[in-house]
């Protein structure tokens, strides 16, 4: 399976932060906030990813992240011109595809639980159709909203209903078979002038092929859309990582524990960082300090 990275959009909701800056660049808490969904894509045990972004930041994620070598995975680029709507990122990856199958992520949110990682591998096992998430929030009506039965099926799905038939929000993380190209490019753009990523999931549902995992209790999914949830993001990060002393988001971290580097590597991409906490807790982990 390969993932795909939606990094895109005007950030128009965040002005002036974004105006010139990409919204996925900026910071959450003490690092850029593409690490928390890429360090997702890497638990998940995907290591060729594609990043799609505007192109006047291209420069600018390549200076960041590079090829992802440091991080033994492999990461190229793709430019998205306007915001089309999140099903385009399949018909922008389609060479990158290749006719497998996909995860894609949204670069703007963070998933972070105990058994995530455990979660992820078995959705990147998927065999066929298409598997999301559910996740209870008090206000669904800004989200795509599923609904499902006592026994976990989906019954429908909608985008930004404005009177929810469930508390049930999808993420903005998914994962799909080969099909997802093929239904992509039959997708016509919504009232608001994009391709919805729920018209896609609709697409699996009316074939009976969409799975539905629900995100419990406790659970923490969130999306930086506007400076409120930013900074809730920020102070959560913050909370969790001085309380426990484990990292949210956390890279190089990941590409180790994953093994897709060695002890040796993490030391040197600490060492470059070494004036920071996030270099020093690079330096412990190498240094077998930390559990
Ligand atoms: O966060 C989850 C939600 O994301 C889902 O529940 C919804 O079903 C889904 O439509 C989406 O809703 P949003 O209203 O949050 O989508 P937004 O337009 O804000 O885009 C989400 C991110 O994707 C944002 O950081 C910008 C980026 N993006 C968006 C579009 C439309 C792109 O990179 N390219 C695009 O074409």
């Amino acid at each position: 399976m390969k993932a795909l990275i939606l990094s895109g959009g005007h950030g128009t909701r965040l002005y002036p932060i974004t105006k010139a800056v990409s919204k996925q660049l900026l910071p959450v808490y003490d690092k850029p906030m593409i690490y928390y969904p890429l360090s997702t894509v890497m638990l998940s045990g995907i290591r060729e990813v594609l990043l799609i972004t505007n192109p006047e930041y291209l420069d600018l994620y390549l200076r960041l992240l590079g090829d992802g070598s440091q991080l033994g995975i492999h990461i190229e680029y793709a430019i998205q011109n306007e915001p089309r709507g999140l099903a385009d990122a399949f018909l922008v990856g389609e060479k990158f595809i290749a006719g497998e199958k996909c995860m894609l992520i949204l670069g703007d949110n963070i998933f972070h639980g105990r058994g995530f990682g455990a979660t992820l591998r078995r959705a990147a096992s998927l065999e066929k159709g298409a598997l999301i998430f559910g996740y209870y929030v008090k206000n669904p009506s800004a989200y795509g909203v599923i609904e499902i039965d006592a026994g976990g099926k989906a019954l429908s799905i909608e985008e930004k209903p404005s009177q929810p038939r469930s508390h049930y929000a999808v993420p903005g993380l998914y994962f799909y078979d080969e099909k997802v190209v093929e239904f992509a490019k039959e997708l016509k753009p919504s009232a608001r002038g994009e391709l919805e990523i729920t018209d896609l999931n609709r697409k699996y549902l009316e074939r009976g092929e969409l799975q539905v995992e629900i995100l419990g209790r406790g659970f923490a999914w969130l999306d930086m859309g506007t400076c409120e949830s930013l900074l809730e993001a920020a102070n959560f990060v913050e909370t969790i990582q001085k309380r426990q002393g484990f990292y949210i988001g956390c890279i190089e971290e990941v590409a180790y524990r994953m093994g897709y580097i060695d002890r040796e590597q993490l030391l040197k991409l600490g060492k470059a960082m070494e004036k920071t906490d996030y270099g020093k807790y690079l330096i412990e982990i190498a240094n077998g300090e930390q559990k």
